[in-house]
């Protein structure tokens, strides 16, 4: 396979066109064939790559690790409070030394106003492509494989009613970049998306601009609304998730007042019955099950969560593939 965005950064799908992203989807596509029929892929053979991560991660770790072996490389975990970053050493450094040592260089780095920046300054220094696993501001590989799996399962994307809604959760003050991923991206895609949250969740200014610029572009829509029955009234498919108040209050406490006045914003399976009957229930995961969402619905029929979590393999493998290749 020829690694077509050999050196590319994949920092986010903005900085990606249409055709390269229905280009990663279809080589998505054919390494799940593959791999559900056993066949190899050594599109890597012998290629290293380094997964930095600031925070806790299941799905995008073992989705890159495991998918790197598959291809006949080597992925390094570095959690990166054991690296010297923990002692100030700068992400020009870090960048500069990783790329002389391997092919591909993946982070994760939620920390507010820090993540996106830190991944810049490693992508500005870097001889290989940096992968974002996650930042304070975009997860490009949540957001391919939330389209993969919009496709497989509608078989379309052009004029689905999609609805991200936010969703109570105590477990963590979540990142944006989930939502503003999808809110992006969808639109290229002829979906017509609402974005659906209690007043001070905004999104920030820029994205929502950018996502109306993307669906007038592409005929898709952006309608934003703070009634969440409006965003499940006849949705194809609903995206409740927590994320936290980043625009309003930076401060990283979990609890507040705002969030305590929104213990409501839930998916039940009554809000379930406002949506076509065909609906799908995403979610990026984990899941506060018990506040984001009921356990009969998330476990329920109308649930695609394990399919979406499977193909964070096979998009993250296309992504390798694609980019990291002979120096
Ligand atoms: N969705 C997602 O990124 O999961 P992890 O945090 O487990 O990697």
């Amino acid at each position: 396979m020829k690694p077509l965005f050999k050196g590319k950064h994949f920092i986010t799908l903005e900085e990606w066109t249409k055709p390269d992203i229905d280009t990663l989807l279809e080589v998505s596509k054919d390494l799940k064939h593959k791999f559900k029929h056993n066949e190899p892929t050594p599109y890597l053979l012998y290629k290293t790559a380094f997964l930095m991560f600031f925070e806790q991660s299941t799905r995008t770790r073992n989705s890159m690790e495991s998918g790197l072996a598959q291809l006949g490389g080597h992925a390094t975990f570095l959690d990166t409070s054991m690296m010297q970053i923990s002692h100030g050493e700068s992400a020009k450094d870090t960048a500069t030394i990783l790329s002389s040592y391997g092919h591909g260089i993946a982070c994760r780095n939620c920390f507010w106003q820090i993540g996106n920046k830190y991944l810049r300054e490693m992508a500005a220094n870097a001889t290989v492509p940096i992968m974002n696993l996650q930042c304070d501001l975009y997860h490009p590989m949540q957001a391919i494989a939330d389209l993969m799996t919009i496709q497989e399962v509608h078989g379309k994307t052009e004029k689905l009613k999609i609805s991200v809604i936010w969703a109570y959760a105590k477990s963590h003050k979540k990142p944006i970049s989930v939502p503003v991923s999808q809110v992006l991206l969808f639109p290229r895609y002829g979906m017509d998306v609402t974005l659906a949250y209690p007043k001070g969740y905004e999104l920030p200014e820029w994205v929502i601009e950018k996502a109306r610029k993307n669906a007038a572009e592409h005929g898709g829509l952006l309608t934003i609304t703070h009634d969440q029955e409006e965003a499940y009234r006849n949705a194809d498919i609903v995206i409740p998730k927590n994320w936290g108040s980043w625009v309003t209050n930076q401060s990283d406490a979990v609890i507040d007042d705002l969030l305590e006045a929104n213990r409501h914003w839930k998916c039940t399976e009554a809000r379930m019955a406002l949506a076509k009957p065909t609906v799908s229930y995403m979610h990026a995961l984990p899941a506060d099950r018990g506040n984001e969402v009921e356990d009969s619905v998330i476990d329920g029929k109308h649930s695609i969560v394990y399919q979406e979590a499977e193909n964070r393999l096979h998009t993250a493998k296309a992504v390798m593939a694609m980019t990291m290749g002979d120096k």
